[in-house]
């Protein structure tokens, strides 16, 4: 059993690249919060006390919960949130999956400064399907702002205005050196390593809105697992991650003695508008990887930068998604080769008069919703849906009507054409679900339909992987890609998909879980605004199959 005590309060912390502080909110007073470390098989248990003046919920995102719904933490999805005093227990198993996840919070903006990296290990020391590492190194990606993020999400709520894009970006927390700011060239991560040794980067995307390139001069990776699934090895000098999605990749340190930036740089801006400027909140943010064992040949006072990507390079970023496949080994999880439910979702912005995640529809002006199938999703407020499915109480809380397709066949040659396409203009947001008998397997083909905004979708799962058996440019109706064309031997098993820009995606996955699962995009200003819907799976027939009783310390709303 790993156990834990994670404290929610506020935090005090300087501001990047402006005099004070600003207030956010953190776990045991630290951002990013406490590594949680188990083996395969272990079981979790997680006391989380909230002493902020926000409600919170704490998500394990890419685990499986097989048997604990009530443990999943997606606000208002399986529970209500944990309000200000008040405490809750998760407690579940990491069983059927190695590598690296990470935790974060399931509640408004928060997870911009509440998130920490879950690792876990094979059972038997050392067991990994590659050479042991000689040391490992977790690098968090993520997103700063000077002010609190809360209270710019609810502002953007209220004007109907993004909010604006982050500060910087951080690794570890810290934003490095990338642009002209004095003060904040002493917050720089610093990986220090030997020569000849080899390291296993345990890299998660933690920021809400960016997807990223990541290099590192001078070096290169063998991507060994993405999304706790291991994959085929990998030689690459770029790694492309998106909100979400986490990588394994082995570095070895073999070149000359010196300091090193790693690097990370946007992959298409989340929020299109307005342009990201240059400058303080530029493009890149740094570490440093540092030789400590032999004399530097470079100054480590200035670091070799790598050459990063540009921000538009769709190109090399399909290049790394197409290339990750399954390590094929004994015990691993095998794709459906029937299906039994099928359903093409198109993921995208469009325009609305409503305000999001509520009924109300009377802006004066239309501002920019999200939706799958045309549907804006809508969270529940009077109690969680896992509850209302547990007490049959669905009724006034969410509808099992979520569509199978969208309302009209959605063609990319048109997408300029915005008035004439209902895919642009959203409805009333709504709570609407897919229900799922137990077991069954299901193919949905996501379609990007980037009629608004053109940014690759990170789709991501809970509850369950899935393989992407197939992804590519252009219109998916269905046809485009028969079952030839399909990867059913060794795709990549994930539990975020970055849905092209202008174009799809075809995942599997079985529906072996009994509970509430969302689907959503994990960059958070599109959650927020309705980019998200519900599997609902049935319970099975056997016990152990069925949905089990809520812990008696779920949070009441
Ligand atoms: Cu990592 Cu629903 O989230």
């Amino acid at each position: 059993v790993v156990e834990h005590t994670f404290n929610v309060a506020t935090l005090s912390l300087p501001r990047i690249c402006q005099p004070g502080n600003t207030s956010v909110t953190a776990v045991n007073g630290r951002v990013p919060g406490p590594q949680v470390e188990a083996r395969e098989g272990d079981t979790v248990v997680i006391h989380v006390i909230n002493d902020s003046p926000y409600n919170v919920t704490v998500h394990w995102h890419g685990v499986f919960q097989r048997g604990t719904p009530w443990a999943d933490g997606p606000a208002m999805v399986t529970q209500c949130p944990i309000r200000p005093g008040h405490r809750y227990t998760y407690r579940f198993a990491v069983a059927g999956q190695e590598g690296t996840l990470w935790w974060h919070a399931h509640s408004s903006y928060m997870r911009a400064t509440v998130y920490g990296a879950l690792v876990i290990r094979p059972r038997r020391a050392g067991g990994y399907p590659f050479p042991t590492p000689y040391e490992e190194k977790t690098v968090l990606l993520g997103e700063w702002w000077n002010g609190d993020p809360v209270a710019l999400e609810s502002q953007s709520f209220s004007t109907g205005i993004p909010a604006p894009n982050a500060d910087a970006y951080t690794i570890n927390g810290m934003p490095g050196d990338s642009y002209l700011c004095p003060e904040t060239t002493n917050r720089i991560a610093k990986f220090e390593v030997r020569r000849d040794k080899t390291y296993l980067l345990r890299i998660i995307n933690a920021a809400l809105n960016t997807a990223f390139f990541f290099k590192v001069a001078g070096h290169t990776f063998t991507v060994v697992a993405a999304d706790a699934s291991y994959t085929e090895p990998y030689a690459t000098d770029v790694i492309v991650i998106a909100p979400g999605q986490t990588v394994d990749a082995l570095m070895a340190a073999d070149a000359s003695p010196g300091c090193y930036h790693m690097a990370i740089s946007s992959y298409q801006s989340a929020i299109p508008f307005p342009p990201r400027p240059a400058g303080f909140n530029g493009n890149t943010s740094t570490a440093v990887v540092e030789y400590v064992d032999a004399t530097a040949t470079t100054d480590a006072g200035s670091p070799v930068l790598p050459v990063m990507p540009k921000p538009n390079d769709t190109y090399t970023a399909n290049q790394f998604y197409t290339s990750l496949t399954a390590l094929i080994r004994p015990g691993r999880r095998t794709v459906p080769l029937t299906v039994d439910t099928r359903m093409l979702v198109t993921v995208g912005l469009g325009f609305s008069s409503c305000q999001p995640e509520q009924t109300q529809c009377n802006r004066s002006a239309p501002v920019v919703l999200a939706n799958m199938n045309n549907v804006s999703f809508a969270l529940p407020n009077t109690v969680s849906m896992l509850e209302a499915l547990y007490r049959n109480t669905a009724d006034g809380v969410y509808t099992r009507d979520f569509p199978d397709q969208p309302p009209v066949a959605f063609d990319y040659t048109s997408r300029g054409l915005l008035g004439n396409s209902p895919l642009a203009s959203t409805g009333s947001p709504s709570t609407k679900v897919k229900t799922l008998r137990y077991n069954a397997t299901v193919e949905m083909v996501l379609q990007n339909t980037a009629l608004v905004g053109l940014e690759s979708h990170p789709m991501h799962l809970h509850g369950f992987n899935f393989f992407v058996v197939a992804q590519g440019f252009g219109n998916n109706n269905g046809e485009a890609a028969g079952a030839g064309e399909f990867n059913l031997v060794n795709p990549q098993e994930r539990n975020t998909v970055a849905v092209p820009t202008g174009g799809w995606a075809v995942i599997r996955f079985v529906a072996d879980n009994p509970g509430m699962w969302a689907m959503h995009c994990h960059i958070d200003s599109h959650f927020a605004i309705g980019l998200a819907m519900v599997f609902e799976v049935e319970s099975g027939p056997t016990p152990g199959t069925t949905l089990p009783p809520p812990p008696p310390d779920l949070p009441q709303c």
